[in-house]
């Protein structure tokens, strides 16, 4: 970065923290309560850290995934509209190879994370943690991650293991289960 880019992002940075300032001396704004940023913080690591309280059978999610999702994702998410959800060529093409949940996602927390963050797509937000629970087992059960009758809950999530775990460099080692 230059010194003069570097100089113009200091001042803009000045100039709002000013303004924040005198918002708040003029009691402008509220304040944030810890129940309006916990609607907010719903990130979920791969150690599991964030999960809610819940649980879920794959035979539970096979149930919501046929009224919610296979409009899209098809018949036990074989694909449709949307990406199948189930199966991928191995990653020996490179870049080519259509990613998917078996193929290519580490952690087994990060499909929670994103079904309850993202899906329904027309819906997003209006799964029930129990719901969320049950359609990541349900995934990982077609996926032969897990078998067809394991419960997954904040304990056994982060313990499941992803075929593809291995195949990126963590950022964050210690974060990794
Ligand atoms: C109206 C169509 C639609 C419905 C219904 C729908 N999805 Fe999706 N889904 C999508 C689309 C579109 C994407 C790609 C989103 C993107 O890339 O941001 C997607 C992506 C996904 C992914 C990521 C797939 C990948 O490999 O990247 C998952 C997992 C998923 N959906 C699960 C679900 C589940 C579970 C449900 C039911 C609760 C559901 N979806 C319902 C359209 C839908």
């Amino acid at each position: 970065m230059s010194t003069r880019s570097a100089f113009v992002i200091c001042a803009l940075a000045y100039v709002v923290s000013g303004v924040s300032r005198t918002v708040i001396a003029q009691g402008l704004g509220t304040p944030i309560s810890e129940a309006d940023v916990a609607a907010w913080d719903i990130s979920i690591l791969p150690d599991g850290t964030g999960l809610p309280a819940g649980s879920g059978t794959p035979q539970q999610g096979a149930a919501t995934y046929a009224t919610k999702c296979a409009v899209c994702h098809g018949e036990a998410g074989k694909g449709g509209s949307a990406a199948a959800l189930v199966g991928g060529a191995p990653l020996t093409s490179g870049i080519e190879t259509t990613k998917t949940i078996a193929n290519f996602w580490p952690s087994a927390t990060t499909i929670f994370d994103f079904t309850r963050r993202a899906m329904p797509w027309p819906k997003p937000r209006s799964l029930t943690n129990d719901e969320v629970y049950a359609l990541t087992a349900y995934l990982l059960s077609l996926n032969k991650i897990i078998g067809e009758n394991d419960v997954m809950n904040a304990q056994t999530l982060p313990k499941v293991r992803m075929p593809n775990r291995d195949g990126f460099i963590a950022r964050f080692p210690e974060r990794m289960p």
